[in-house]
Protein backbone atom coordinates (compact mmCIF):
# COMPACT_ATOMS: atom_id res chain seq x y z
CA UNK A 1 0.00 0.00 0.00
CA UNK A 2 1.12 3.42 -0.61
CA UNK A 3 2.58 5.81 1.81
CA UNK A 4 -0.44 8.30 1.20
CA UNK A 5 -3.26 5.89 2.10
CA UNK A 6 -1.51 4.33 5.26
CA UNK A 7 -2.27 8.31 6.07
CA UNK A 8 -5.64 7.36 4.90
CA UNK A 9 -5.70 5.22 7.93
CA UNK A 10 -4.91 6.81 10.44
CA UNK A 11 -7.32 9.75 9.50
CA UNK A 12 -10.05 7.50 9.28
CA UNK A 13 -9.36 6.33 12.70
CA UNK A 14 -8.85 9.85 14.27
CA UNK A 15 -12.38 10.18 12.43
CA UNK A 16 -13.71 7.37 14.21
CA UNK A 17 -12.19 8.29 17.59
CA UNK A 18 -14.42 11.68 17.35
CA UNK A 19 -17.69 9.59 16.91
CA UNK A 20 -16.45 7.19 19.64
CA UNK A 21 -16.05 10.28 21.45
CA UNK A 22 -19.54 12.17 21.14
CA UNK A 23 -21.85 13.10 23.44
CA UNK A 24 -25.04 12.89 21.94
CA UNK A 25 -28.52 14.98 22.94
CA UNK A 26 -31.41 15.76 21.05
CA UNK A 27 -30.38 19.12 20.40
CA UNK A 28 -27.51 18.63 18.00
CA UNK A 29 -30.01 16.69 15.35
CA UNK A 30 -31.24 18.71 12.35
CA UNK A 31 -33.96 17.05 10.13
CA UNK A 32 -32.67 16.30 5.94
CA UNK A 33 -35.17 15.91 3.30
CA UNK A 34 -37.22 12.48 3.28
CA UNK A 35 -38.66 10.33 5.74
CA UNK A 36 -36.84 10.05 9.20
CA UNK A 37 -33.70 11.06 7.63
CA UNK A 38 -31.41 13.20 10.02
CA UNK A 39 -28.26 14.84 10.73
CA UNK A 40 -26.26 15.38 13.86
CA UNK A 41 -23.70 17.59 14.33
CA UNK A 42 -20.94 15.14 14.77
CA UNK A 43 -21.79 14.25 10.90
CA UNK A 44 -21.27 17.72 10.09
CA UNK A 45 -17.71 18.07 12.53
CA UNK A 46 -16.46 14.56 11.28
CA UNK A 47 -16.87 15.38 7.69
CA UNK A 48 -15.28 18.92 7.84
CA UNK A 49 -12.36 16.91 10.07
CA UNK A 50 -11.68 14.23 7.17
CA UNK A 51 -12.10 17.39 4.50
CA UNK A 52 -9.35 19.15 6.01
CA UNK A 53 -6.86 16.60 6.82
CA UNK A 54 -7.09 14.45 3.34
CA UNK A 55 -7.24 17.87 1.35
CA UNK A 56 -3.92 18.41 2.96
CA UNK A 57 -2.59 14.89 1.39
CA UNK A 58 -4.22 14.96 -1.85
CA UNK A 59 -4.34 18.73 -2.89
CA UNK A 60 -6.33 18.40 -6.14
CA UNK A 61 -8.22 15.67 -5.23
CA UNK A 62 -11.95 16.67 -5.09
CA UNK A 63 -14.82 15.79 -2.45
CA UNK A 64 -18.23 14.54 -2.83
CA UNK A 65 -19.78 13.91 0.57
CA UNK A 66 -22.50 13.25 1.97
CA UNK A 67 -23.26 16.28 4.23
CA UNK A 68 -22.35 18.88 1.28
CA UNK A 69 -25.67 17.49 -0.11
CA UNK A 70 -26.49 15.52 -3.52
CA UNK A 71 -26.41 18.05 -5.99
CA UNK A 72 -22.99 20.20 -5.52
CA UNK A 73 -20.31 17.65 -6.22
CA UNK A 74 -19.51 15.20 -8.66
CA UNK A 75 -16.58 13.14 -9.94
CA UNK A 76 -13.24 14.95 -10.80
CA UNK A 77 -11.31 13.64 -14.10
CA UNK A 78 -8.29 12.83 -10.93
CA UNK A 79 -8.93 11.80 -7.36
CA UNK A 80 -11.86 11.93 -5.84
CA UNK A 81 -12.75 11.73 -2.37
CA UNK A 82 -16.32 10.32 -1.55
CA UNK A 83 -17.49 9.80 2.10
CA UNK A 84 -19.77 9.27 4.42
CA UNK A 85 -18.52 10.51 7.96
CA UNK A 86 -20.94 8.46 9.97
CA UNK A 87 -22.87 5.63 8.04
CA UNK A 88 -25.26 4.69 10.26
CA UNK A 89 -26.72 7.59 11.53
CA UNK A 90 -30.32 6.16 13.45
CA UNK A 91 -27.89 3.72 15.04
CA UNK A 92 -25.23 6.43 16.32
CA UNK A 93 -28.47 8.82 17.46
CA UNK A 94 -29.88 5.42 19.15
CA UNK A 95 -26.57 4.20 20.29
CA UNK A 96 -27.62 0.48 18.24
CA UNK A 97 -25.23 -1.54 16.48
CA UNK A 98 -22.97 -0.92 13.38
CA UNK A 99 -21.81 2.84 12.42
CA UNK A 100 -19.29 3.21 10.22
CA UNK A 101 -16.75 6.21 8.84
CA UNK A 102 -16.19 5.25 5.02
CA UNK A 103 -13.99 6.91 3.06
CA UNK A 104 -13.52 6.10 -0.80
CA UNK A 105 -11.35 7.24 -3.23
CA UNK A 106 -11.46 7.25 -6.99
CA UNK A 107 -8.82 7.93 -9.72
CA UNK A 108 -9.97 9.20 -13.07
CA UNK A 109 -13.53 7.85 -11.72
CA UNK A 110 -12.57 4.25 -11.38
CA UNK A 111 -12.24 2.82 -7.18
CA UNK A 112 -8.41 3.20 -6.35
CA UNK A 113 -9.02 3.01 -2.27
CA UNK A 114 -11.55 2.45 0.17
CA UNK A 115 -11.56 1.97 3.81
CA UNK A 116 -14.41 1.76 6.47
CA UNK A 117 -13.90 1.97 10.10
CA UNK A 118 -16.21 0.97 12.82
CA UNK A 119 -14.95 3.01 15.99
CA UNK A 120 -17.20 0.57 18.51
CA UNK A 121 -15.79 -2.61 17.25
CA UNK A 122 -12.33 -1.25 16.47
CA UNK A 123 -12.36 -2.94 13.22
CA UNK A 124 -10.45 -1.07 10.28
CA UNK A 125 -11.50 -2.78 6.57
CA UNK A 126 -9.47 -1.59 3.34
CA UNK A 127 -8.51 -2.54 0.10
CA UNK A 128 -6.33 -0.90 -2.29
CA UNK A 129 -6.84 -1.66 -6.07
CA UNK A 130 -5.64 -5.09 -7.39
CA UNK A 131 -3.77 -5.48 -3.66
CA UNK A 132 -6.31 -7.29 -1.31
CA UNK A 133 -8.54 -6.61 1.23
CA UNK A 134 -7.47 -6.51 4.98
CA UNK A 135 -9.56 -5.93 8.28
CA UNK A 136 -6.80 -4.64 10.46
CA UNK A 137 -3.95 -6.65 9.49
CA UNK A 138 -5.51 -9.47 8.26
CA UNK A 139 -6.16 -10.06 4.83
CA UNK A 140 -10.04 -11.33 4.00
CA UNK A 141 -11.83 -12.78 1.75
CA UNK A 142 -16.04 -13.61 1.03
CA UNK A 143 -16.99 -16.95 1.98
CA UNK A 144 -17.79 -19.85 -0.12
CA UNK A 145 -21.07 -20.69 0.97
CA UNK A 146 -24.45 -20.74 -0.88
CA UNK A 147 -26.73 -18.66 -0.18
CA UNK A 148 -29.11 -21.29 1.88
CA UNK A 149 -26.34 -22.02 4.18
CA UNK A 150 -25.42 -18.26 4.39
CA UNK A 151 -26.86 -15.40 6.51
CA UNK A 152 -27.61 -12.70 4.33
CA UNK A 153 -28.91 -8.60 4.86
CA UNK A 154 -30.87 -6.03 3.64
CA UNK A 155 -31.26 -2.42 3.75
CA UNK A 156 -34.62 -0.83 4.20
CA UNK A 157 -34.07 2.91 2.31
CA UNK A 158 -35.78 4.53 5.35
CA UNK A 159 -35.69 7.74 3.63
CA UNK A 160 -37.72 6.68 0.61
CA UNK A 161 -40.13 4.38 2.29
CA UNK A 162 -43.18 6.32 1.39
CA UNK A 163 -42.47 5.31 -2.12
CA UNK A 164 -40.43 1.80 -1.43
CA UNK A 165 -41.50 0.52 1.63
CA UNK A 166 -43.59 -2.35 0.28
CA UNK A 167 -41.45 -3.32 -2.49
CA UNK A 168 -38.39 -3.72 0.47
CA UNK A 169 -40.02 -5.69 2.56
CA UNK A 170 -41.33 -8.02 -0.75
CA UNK A 171 -36.99 -7.82 -1.42
CA UNK A 172 -36.59 -8.96 2.41
CA UNK A 173 -38.98 -12.17 1.82
CA UNK A 174 -37.47 -13.34 -1.24
CA UNK A 175 -34.13 -12.99 0.77
CA UNK A 176 -34.98 -15.20 3.78
CA UNK A 177 -36.89 -17.25 2.20
CA UNK A 178 -33.57 -18.56 0.68
CA UNK A 179 -31.40 -18.14 3.13
CA UNK A 180 -30.16 -19.42 6.52
CA UNK A 181 -31.44 -15.66 8.15
CA UNK A 182 -31.88 -12.30 7.25
CA UNK A 183 -30.10 -9.51 8.90
CA UNK A 184 -30.61 -5.58 9.01
CA UNK A 185 -27.88 -3.54 11.02
CA UNK A 186 -28.66 -0.20 9.79
CA UNK A 187 -25.30 0.49 7.89
CA UNK A 188 -24.98 0.05 4.53
CA UNK A 189 -21.19 0.76 4.92
CA UNK A 190 -20.75 -2.57 7.55
CA UNK A 191 -22.99 -4.65 5.85
CA UNK A 192 -20.57 -4.79 2.76
CA UNK A 193 -17.14 -5.44 4.92
CA UNK A 194 -19.28 -8.20 6.28
CA UNK A 195 -20.32 -9.45 2.54
CA UNK A 196 -16.23 -9.04 2.57
CA UNK A 197 -15.05 -10.72 5.44
CA UNK A 198 -17.29 -13.93 4.65
CA UNK A 199 -19.48 -13.13 7.97
CA UNK A 200 -22.65 -12.30 5.26
CA UNK A 201 -23.14 -14.24 1.82
CA UNK A 202 -24.82 -11.47 0.27
CA UNK A 203 -26.15 -8.01 0.87
CA UNK A 204 -28.76 -5.51 -0.80
CA UNK A 205 -30.62 -2.48 -0.77
CA UNK A 206 -32.83 -1.01 -3.63
CA UNK A 207 -31.11 2.47 -3.30
CA UNK A 208 -27.81 3.73 -2.06
CA UNK A 209 -26.35 6.48 -2.20
CA UNK A 210 -22.61 6.46 -3.64
CA UNK A 211 -20.82 7.73 -0.13
CA UNK A 212 -22.38 4.03 1.27
CA UNK A 213 -20.69 2.00 -0.86
CA UNK A 214 -18.06 3.68 -2.45
CA UNK A 215 -15.54 2.20 -0.25
CA UNK A 216 -16.99 -1.10 0.62
CA UNK A 217 -17.65 -1.85 -2.46
CA UNK A 218 -14.15 -1.72 -3.45
CA UNK A 219 -13.28 -3.56 -0.33
CA UNK A 220 -15.47 -6.78 -1.62
CA UNK A 221 -14.15 -7.24 -4.83
CA UNK A 222 -10.44 -7.24 -3.68
CA UNK A 223 -12.00 -9.79 -0.84
CA UNK A 224 -12.91 -11.45 -3.97
CA UNK A 225 -16.77 -11.03 -4.29
CA UNK A 226 -18.92 -8.71 -6.79
CA UNK A 227 -21.11 -5.42 -6.45
CA UNK A 228 -23.45 -4.87 -9.03
CA UNK A 229 -26.80 -3.51 -9.48
CA UNK A 230 -29.67 -6.35 -8.26
CA UNK A 231 -30.19 -7.57 -11.72
CA UNK A 232 -26.12 -7.83 -12.08
CA UNK A 233 -25.12 -4.86 -13.79
CA UNK A 234 -22.64 -2.62 -13.21
CA UNK A 235 -23.36 0.06 -10.07
CA UNK A 236 -22.84 3.90 -10.61
CA UNK A 237 -20.26 5.59 -8.70
CA UNK A 238 -22.10 9.69 -9.54
CA UNK A 239 -25.72 8.77 -8.88
CA UNK A 240 -27.88 6.42 -6.43
CA UNK A 241 -28.30 2.97 -7.18
CA UNK A 242 -29.32 0.00 -5.95
CA UNK A 243 -26.47 -2.77 -4.88
CA UNK A 244 -26.17 -5.84 -4.52
CA UNK A 245 -23.09 -7.35 -2.92
CA UNK A 246 -22.16 -10.93 -2.45
CA UNK A 247 -19.60 -14.12 -2.45
CA UNK A 248 -19.37 -15.94 -5.54
CA UNK A 249 -20.93 -18.83 -4.93
CA UNK A 250 -24.59 -16.69 -3.76
CA UNK A 251 -23.99 -14.10 -6.92
CA UNK A 252 -26.22 -15.79 -9.63
CA UNK A 253 -29.02 -17.14 -7.14
CA UNK A 254 -28.96 -13.96 -5.55
CA UNK A 255 -29.32 -11.82 -9.34
CA UNK A 256 -32.32 -14.53 -10.36
CA UNK A 257 -34.17 -14.16 -7.43
CA UNK A 258 -33.80 -9.98 -6.83
CA UNK A 259 -33.46 -8.58 -10.71
CA UNK A 260 -37.41 -8.46 -10.76
CA UNK A 261 -36.86 -5.65 -8.10
CA UNK A 262 -35.12 -3.16 -10.32
C1 LIG B 1 -27.93 4.80 5.68
C2 LIG B 1 -27.44 3.46 6.19
C3 LIG B 1 -28.57 2.46 6.18
C4 LIG B 1 -29.20 2.34 4.82
C5 LIG B 1 -29.64 3.69 4.30
C6 LIG B 1 -28.45 4.64 4.29
P1 LIG B 1 -26.88 7.01 6.73
O1 LIG B 1 -26.89 5.76 5.69
O2 LIG B 1 -26.39 2.99 5.38
O3 LIG B 1 -28.12 1.17 6.54
O4 LIG B 1 -30.33 1.50 4.90
O5 LIG B 1 -30.16 3.53 3.01
O6 LIG B 1 -28.86 5.89 3.79
O7 LIG B 1 -28.02 7.90 6.37
O8 LIG B 1 -26.98 6.45 8.09
O9 LIG B 1 -25.55 7.63 6.43
CA1 LIG C 1 -24.80 6.38 4.61
CA1 LIG D 1 -24.28 9.37 6.75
Amino acid sequence: MTEKNKIILDIIKEAGAIMRSAKMDDGLIRSKAGTFNFVTEYDSKIQRFLEDELSALYPDAVFFAEEDGEDKSGLGDGYTFIIDPIDGTSNFIHGYSDRAVSVGLLYRKKPYFGAVYLPYTDELFYAEKDCGAYRNTERIRVSEKDLGSSLTAFGTCPYDRDKLGQKVMDLAYELFMHSTDLRRCGSAASDLCAVACGRLGCFCELVLSPWDYAAGSLIVKEAGGSVTRLDGSPISYSERCPILASNAVCKDEAISLLSKFV
